[in-house]
């Protein structure tokens, strides 16, 4: 195969980015918070979307562990939001620092109060193959927060994929 090619070309696959939490967001249950850009829509009914994440990451394991996610759609002007949380969290305390959230409602996941709004998913199956995980999750809530256009990965220097 052209590594080359294969790299410039998958590259080309337009992608939203997005920050995924999951965890307990009420109470004093960990939660966790990470910047996705590999999802999409995969159905329509039921609805479901499905995102790579990968295998050996904390991320996964609280996603899977949880059985449940919120994808919080990230407003254009807000690139710093989407920085946040893929850089590695302070010594204490973890990335969500002083932004605030809220417990979605069905499963208790942090919600941002700045995104744009969000979709909060249960986990209904995972596909394990490569060195990301194919997690499939079905939309159970979904609430616009606020007017706006969403961050792309293309709006940034940023490079995930190839
Ligand atoms: C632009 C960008 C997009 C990313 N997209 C994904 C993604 O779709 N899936 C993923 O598993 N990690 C993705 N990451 C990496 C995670 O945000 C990063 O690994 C995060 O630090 C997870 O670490 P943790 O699981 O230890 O919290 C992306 C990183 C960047 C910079």
């Amino acid at each position: 195969m052209n590594e080359e090619a294969k790299k410039t070309l998958l590259r080309m696959i337009p992608h939203g980015l997005y920050v995924v939490t999951s965890g307990k967001a009420a109470g004093d249950g960990p939660v966790h918070g990470f910047t996705a850009t590999w999802l999409t829509q995969a159905s329509f009914k039921p609805p479901l979307v499905m995102m790579g994440v990968r295998k050996d990451s904390q991320s996964y394991a609280s996603v899977t562990g949880n059985g449940a996610f919120v994808v919080n759609f990230i407003p254009k002007s807000d690139r710093a939001m989407a920085e946040r949380f893929f850089q590695a969290p302070p010594a204490s305390g973890s990335r969500f620092g002083d932004q605030p959230f809220r417990p979605a409602p069905a499963t208790g996941a942090p919600v941002l109060e700045a995104a744009l709004g969000f979709v909060e998913c249960k986990v209904v199956h995972v596909f394990d193959h490569g060195d990301h995980s194919v997690v499939v999750g079905e939309v159970i809530e979904a609430q616009i927060l606020q007017a706006g256009e969403p961050l792309l990965l293309s709006d940034t220097p940023w490079k995930y994929g190839g």
